[in-house]
């Protein structure tokens, strides 16, 4: 089996992705969001890059059993009914709705993923039931990072360092790495041991402090929360 981690989507340009599983990371907080939703009971989540197409494909769905959420700047979007803090997606607020998401660096590395074979959405909330798939597919995965305006983002490079233990837990080592994850793994084992202290010393993690939304930094280093596999399929998210 043969991982690869990329600290941001730009690493994807030019890559044929046709044969492999690609697991995206927003730990702060778009994909902990996604996990948060579907294990709630939300129908599925189709993240679109810009707000403008977040109002038109809620519009188009019909605002009936929709809501509309996302942030710019960590804050909620004017007008829109939700924010990005997993910690609104409660099962009495999403069960059985459609969710149409846009954010900063998520949404756009997930779609940036979307020629993969496959495109599953991971977060420490679920990060267990992801390292069980990876080795269940067997097939050469793609640990993306989304990032934070498209530089270096050391909350998600700490999830795909977490990841990648897991699944050589599960693997007994028997798998090829590139330097990414190799150095990921060694970030998270210099870093893990207190996940919510680096968090907030992180750039993103600042944003949510200064935001007042320091209980998500928290929420988000939670492990093993769920046991969801979110996977995109048709420009929809589902479980
Ligand atoms: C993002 O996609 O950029 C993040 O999830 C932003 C946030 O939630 O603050």
């Amino acid at each position: 089996m043969k991982i690869e981690v990329a600290f941001t989507p730009a690493e994807l340009a030019g890559i044929d992705l046709g044969d492999r599983v690609v697991v995206v990371l927003d730990v702060l907080r778009a994909t902990s969001t996604i996990v948060e939703a579907l294990a709630n009971g939300a129908r599925a989540v189709s993240p679109v890059s810009t707000v403008d197409e977040a109002v038109r494909l809620a519009e188009a769905l019909g605002r009936e059993g929709v809501l509309l959420a996302g942030e710019r700047r960590s804050l909620r979007i004017d007008g829109f009914d939700m924010g990005n803090s997993p910690l609104e997606f409660t099962r009495e607020r999403v069960s059985g709705k459609q969710i149409v998401l846009t954010t900063t660096n998520g949404t756009v590395a997930i779609l940036a993923s979307a020629t993969a074979r496959r495109v599953l959405i991971a977060s420490y909330l679920n990060l267990g039931a992801v390292a069980e798939e990876l080795v269940h597919d067997g097939g050469p995965a793609s640990i993306v990072c989304s990032g934070r305006e498209r530089r270096f983002a050391l909350e998600d490079a700490l999830c795909a360092g977490a990841l990648v233990r897991r699944v050589s837990e599960r693997t007994n080592g028997a798998f090829e790495l590139n330097d990414a994850a190799r150095a990921a793994v060694d970030l998270f084992a210099a870093y893990g041991a207190d996940l919510a202290g680096a968090f907030a010393r992180t750039a993103a993690g600042r944003q949510l402090i200064d935001a007042g939304l320091e209980a998500d930094l928290e929420y988000c280093t939670r492990t093993d929360v769920h046991a969801v596999v979110p996977e995109l399929r048709d420009r929809q998210i589902i479980s």
